[in-house]
């Protein structure tokens, strides 16, 4: 089954062709990084009009690197959310009108079904006719952390009872984040230092140069679920160690260094930033990675599993993921992690968790609309 899958959640404009849920034949992203760079985070109402814009073309491109026309697409997978509203409309009304002219069968995914899936996804591709590839076996722990999310599910499969062959997914949200998301941080603390926008790739290229131990922020302490996250509180303590001091004139520096360079090279921003502002981003990535790593082993261990997936943007980064691969290896953990254009978003999830949902005979029809809001596995969702 060939599934055209459609993700405009936020500020990417994706599409990918996907077969019977396991073999990417394309995976088209456009960024808007370049719009939302000079303000430093995503502007809702542009993000909406790029979607616009690039919708028709991303989902075009996809079926030509696929090798396939619109009538060849057996069905489609749209995000229907959690994500900016605006954004969410502009790839639903496109997937619906589509489906409805095509005549094919149309899905609603959650967005973070879709990026638990990324992992799935991936290794069963790289399982494909190999057998030294090991499989990412149910149930799992999975952290999905992003710059809209930071949530811990259990992730278990059950086989439908009318049909042996296709698995349901279960999933059972353990916690989240009780404020910012981990990207967020990331984004927000790059942006104070005026380090350029997205954040995260660049902290975490910059960190690299710092001591990660110059300044203890302490562990966040969480009253209630320990599961659950906060980063509010950590990014404020990067700002008071910021406030008031040569490191903010530094940033002031920077920022006015970066509207008269052409081009963000990271050898130039390395340059503009002093020893105490690489010890400030090794110690903040520190704290935010030892955080997402000691819950989401505490999860593992409360929950008894023996398999890890992180996904997300922030799955990127290159300190978490070597702590979570230490970790994993000291207390025996199994530990998936999608690639980078996997980890981030994408239309082949999309495609990917539709498909299943579509295989076990779910159909969304006129009224599929979006949800700015849209909680995966609550007990109350
Ligand atoms: O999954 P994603 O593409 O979109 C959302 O669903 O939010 O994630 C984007 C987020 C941004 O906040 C970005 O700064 C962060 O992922 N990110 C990183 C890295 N690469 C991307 N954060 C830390 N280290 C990275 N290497
Ligand atoms: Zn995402």
């Amino acid at each position: 089954m060939l599934v055209l899958g459609i993700e405009s959640s936020c500020d990417e404009t994706a599409a990918a062709v996907v077969a019977d849920g396991v073999r990417i034949l394309s995976s088209v992203v456009a960024s808007q990084v370049l719009t939302h760079a000079k303000y430093g985070g995503v502007v809702p109402e542009l993000a909406s009009r790029e979607h616009l814009r690039k919708i028709v073309p991303v989902v075009d491109e996809a079926c030509r690197r696929a090798g396939v026309s619109l009538s060849q697409i057996e069905a489609l997978a749209v995000t229907e959310g959690p994500g900016l509203i605006g954004s969410l409309l502009v790839g639903l009304v496109y997937g619906k009108a589509l489906a409805r002219s095509l005549g094919k069968p149309l899905v609603g995914v959650n967005h973070l079904e879709g990026h638990i899936h990324a992992v799935l996804l991936e290794n069963q591709m790289a399982r494909h006719g190999r057998k030294d590839v090991e499989e990412a076996r149910l149930p799992a722990v999975t952290l999905v952390v992003s710059g809209g999310h930071t949530s811990l599910f259990r992730v278990e499969v059950r086989p439908l009872a009318r049909n042996g062959n296709i698995p349901t997914f279960v999933y059972c949200c353990l916690g989240r984040t009780r404020d910012d998301a981990a990207g967020e941080a990331f984004d927000k603390v790059a942006k104070l230092l005026a380090l350029g926008y997205p954040g995260g790739p660049v902290i975490d290229g910059l960190a690299r140069l710092g001591n990660p131990q110059a300044l203890d922020f302490g562990r966040i302490r969480m009253k209630g679920n320990p599961l659950d996250f906060s980063f509010s509180g950590l990014k404020t303590a990067v700002l008071y160690r910021v406030r008031g001091t040569p490191l903010a004139v530094e940033a002031e520096a920077r920022r006015t260094w970066r509207k008269t360079a052409d081009q963000m090279i990271r050898e130039e921003l390395c340059a503009h930033c002093s020893p105490a502002t690489l010890d400030l981003l090794a110690s903040f990535q520190h704290a935010v990675v030892r955080d997402l790593v000691e819950r989401t082993l505490a999860a593992a261990e409360s929950e008894g599993v023996e398999t890890l997936f992180v996904s997300g943007g922030v799955a990127c980064n290159s300190l978490l993921r070597e702590r979570f691969a230490e970790a994993a290896s000291e207390r025996r953990f199994h530990i998936f992690f999608p690639s980078p254009d996997l980890s981030t978003d994408n239309a082949a999830m999309i495609a990917a968790t539709g498909y299943y949902k579509l295989q076990a005979g779910e159909r969304a029809d006129v009224s599929l609309t979006g949800h700015a809001s849209f909680p995966l596995g609550d007990a109350t969702a």
